[in-house]
């Protein structure tokens, strides 16, 4: 078949002065000094050259052939001169909170099939807030929260929090700091996320159990989970908090110095294994997301649990070295990234019946 792959390709990791000077008044000064090149977290979202030259091997692998498009403002000519017959969208975007959902827009004008969930469901993924009120309305437990934009009013009572930018992922804009235990740590957050990423920040109940994030690959009735992945919160250094931060992510967790981060499949009991499965399926199945998701849990102090995150494009780096929860998930369930990157296309091809 003719694919389009449809991308964002990250950019040389430009330290921007200015993006610096703002970022020094809030990051822990360790962190400032010794990662001063990976401090710029304004690409953090999108993929590097490599995955995506990888994505478009194993599609080949297979016999398709690949016209890469890279998701600019060129993106509708480039899709309209090269009718493609399916695209395979990892397409993150750039501007707007509905930035994930521009390239699945655009392909559902033109009719044109693609891999993955619909516009609507990656929008509402994408506004976090969103998504939490339709996981409410289906009773699926989620931390409670309050949208704070640049500063809060409120008295606020139960301490610790946690604050997070409401429209990014990868952890871009997640940082030990996060973590409240008062209201000026907590005010402090609020303003960070306002000055440094200019929208409103997410207040959430800290949810402090055991962290794990599930795969799915599927629809419907044949929608699989993979091994559950468990997130080794002991990997990460004594003095900082128990969260998968960017710090974590992206400084402490390096190709040369790995970090022993996943536990795949998780470390748990078979009920509490059954209970993360059953609640990311509802999750997928609620939210009407399609082919692949990443759906990021924790549990609770009464060990429910709750669904921190959903992720309708979950990240995929290819090389087993740089640790990436989906293909870990992929390789733990028997599947090289080849075939993992064709299982996502043939399910997107089974929904369209183009097999
Ligand atoms: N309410 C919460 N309570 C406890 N920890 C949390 C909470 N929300 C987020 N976290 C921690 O912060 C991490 C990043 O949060 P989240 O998954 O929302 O960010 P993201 O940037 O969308 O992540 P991804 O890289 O998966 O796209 C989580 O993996 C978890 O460790
Ligand atoms: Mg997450």
């Amino acid at each position: 078949m003719i694919v389009g792959l449809t991308y964002n390709i990250k950019k040389e990791q430009i330290v921007k002065e200015n993006f610096n000077n703002n970022i020094s008044k809030y990051i822990n000064q360790k962190i400032l000094e010794n990662y001063p090149e990976r401090i710029d977290d304004t690409y953090a979202e999108w993929d590097s050259i490599e995955t995506i030259e990888t994505i478009k091997n194993a599609l080949e692998e297979y016999g398709n052939n690949v016209l890469l498009i890279e998701a600019d403002a060129d993106a509708y000519l480039k899709i309209i001169n090269n009718k493609p017959e399916i695209v395979f969208n990892v397409a993150e975007g750039f501007y707007g909170a509905s930035r994930e959902s521009q390239i699945p827009s655009l392909l559902e004008m033109l009719n044109i099939p693609f891999t993955g969930s619909d516009s609507i469901t990656i929008g509402i993924c994408h506004d976090k807030s969103r998504c939490k009120e339709i996981l409410s309305y289906y009773k699926i437990p989620n931390p409670n929260f309050f949208i704070a934009n640049g500063k809060c009013s409120f008295k606020i009572n139960n301490f610790p929090k946690f604050v997070k930018p409401l429209h990014e992922g990868s952890s871009k804009g997640i940082y030990n700091s996060s973590v409240v235990f008062n209201e000026k740590e907590l005010l402090n957050e609020i303003e960070r996320i306002k000055e440094l990423y200019n929208q409103p920040a997410l207040i959430e109940d800290f949810i402090e159990g055991k962290e794990f994030t599930v795969a799915m690959l599927g629809n419907g009735k044949n929608l699989r989970v993979l091994p559950i992945v468990e997130i080794n919160l002991n990997e990460i250094p004594e003095d900082f908090n128990k969260i998968y931060s960017y710090e974590v992510k992206w400084f402490f967790d390096t190709r040369e110095n790995k970090l022993d981060i996943f536990k795949c499949p998780a470390d748990i009991n078979e009920l509490t294994y059954k209970e993360i499965e059953k609640i990311a399926k509802e999750t997928f199945l609620k939210l009407r997301l399609r082919d692949w998701a990443r759906i990021d849990i924790r549990l609770d102090k009464n060990n429910i649990p709750n669904i921190i995150e959903v992720n309708p494009l979950p990240g995929i780096l290819p090389n087993p070295e740089d640790n990436s929860c989906f293909p870990k998930a992929a390789r733990e369930a028997g599947m090289d990234y080849n075939q993992m990157i064709n299982a996502i296309l043939d399910e997107a091809k089974k929904r369209y019946n183009l097999v």
